[in-house]
């Protein structure tokens, strides 16, 4: 659960004072939770509770639009790496059968993609009517994992089937879909590594020459990689975050970038070269800091060709690098794809202000060795690195 981004949903049974229970072992396993909660659930206990514990504002109207930068709704469902439904009510079980969208969680749910998990609570009689028995049976075959209710004293005072579960045996539930989840996603099983941002290239102890990438590109690849299931190393110079669950090694030059890659290549699939390398770095790095004077000459030295280097020795890894040119981009795009030996090229024009360096949006072709060249339009990276991944899934197929 550590870093886990939670999508907590809270919906109205008198089994909603348990799930505050839930809701803070998940922090104390160092979940960052958000909660939700459907109109009827505030009737039984305040959203302030949730909101004091989770440290979020607790979401209820779906209207209440208070940041014009997001839909709150959808903003949510993409951010949670895994969505819970704690507790479900038969009502909220059926409309997400149905898909139905008409309150903050049922329309949140609608527009969740990642795993979706639900502890349903309820009367007996309710659970085993043949009209919720049928929901349940629809989500799990959309491969929500809904758990089973416990059997005991149900708050109508008799023995039944219907409690919320206890706390530590949601959590084995939980993390045991998470596990086969992630057991199921297509990259499991295979080693990538992906470089981030513009190399450092020291001149003295307080100057270095760079350029302008940003690392966004290389952080996003990473990200998209580790959501479809593989073991992610991201060697970056960027102060971007990276999730806990991927290995991070961070380096300034150009040198330690090849060192890196060089170190772990032998045993990795894939190598995405998203990093901004500098060609040259400086022949000497002084010791103090430089004094000025009225002309300064630096001598640079050729940086190693990291991605040219390891397609020299690639084996069966899977090399995608980048091209970041101002003009005649397919030209150069083709040529790199030969001389440096990589199976994929992704090219971008970063001569554009709204796009490429620096920006959280980019258009790009990716160039192929064996297929024609496919042009994603000007989006978001995240979006980006998730169609790269996916031709690399296809590739890796
Ligand atoms: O040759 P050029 O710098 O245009 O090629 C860009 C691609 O090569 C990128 O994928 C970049 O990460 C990689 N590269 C490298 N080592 C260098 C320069 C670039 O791996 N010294």
């Amino acid at each position: 659960m550590k870093d886990l981004k939670v999508a907590f949903y809270v919906t109205g049974g008198i089994a909603v004072y348990k799930s505050i229970s839930l809701m803070r072992e998940f922090i104390k396993m160092g979940a960052d939770v958000q909660v939700a909660m459907t109109p009827s659930a505030t009737e039984f206990v305040s959203p302030l509770t949730f909101q004091v514990l989770s440290k979020h504002a607790v979401h209820i109207d779906t209207f209440s639009e208070e940041d014009p930068h997001y839909v709150q709704h959808i903003h949510l469902a993409d951010w949670a790496d895994v969505s819970i439904v704690a507790p479900a009510t038969a009502n909220t079980i059926a409309k997400l059968a149905n898909g139905m969208a008409d309150n903050f969680v049922t329309s949140a749910l609608l527009a969740t993609v990642s795993p979706i998990f639900l502890v349903p609570a309820m009367n007996e009689h309710m659970l085993e009517h043949p009209a919720t028995q049928k929901n349940i049976e629809t989500l799990r075959n959309r491969h929500h994992y809904v758990m089973e209710p416990e059997t005991g004293f149900l708050a109508e005072g008799y023995s039944g089937k219907g409690r919320f579960p206890e706390t530590e045996a949601i959590i084995e539930a939980l993390e045991g879909f998470l596990m086969e989840f992630r057991e199921n996603l297509p990259l499991k099983g295979k080693k990538v590594v992906v470089t981030a941002g513009g190399t450092k290239e020291r001149i003295d102890p307080v100057r270095f020459i760079s350029n302008d990438s940003s690392g966004k590109m290389g952080h996003a690849l990473a990200e998209a990689a580790w959501s479809a299931g593989a073991e992610v190393t991201l060697i970056t110079v960027s102060d971007l975050p990276s999730r806990k669950q991927i290995n991070r090694i961070q380096i300034d030059s150009a040198a330690q970038m090849y060192e890196a890659v060089n170190q772990a290549f032998q045993e990795i699939d894939v190598l995405i070269m998203a990093a901004a390398v500098s060609d040259y770095a400086p022949l000497k790095v002084e010791e103090h800091k430089m004094k000025k004077q009225n002309q300064l000459t630096i001598e640079l030295k050729k940086n190693p060709d990291i991605l040219k280097e390891m397609g020299k020795k690639k084996t069966k890894q899977f090399l995608i690098g980048f091209a970041a040119e101002t003009e005649n981009i397919e030209t150069y795009a083709l040529k790199k794809l030969t001389e440096k030996n990589a199976d994929l090229i992704v090219a971008n024009d970063v001569g554009k202000k709204d796009r490429g360096f620096n920006s959280n949006h980019n258009e790009v072709t990716i160039y192929s060795d064996i297929n024609q060249p496919v042009t994603i339009k000007l989006s978001k990276k995240a979006e980006i690195a998730q169609s790269i991944i996916e031709i690399l899934i296809e590739r890796l197929e």
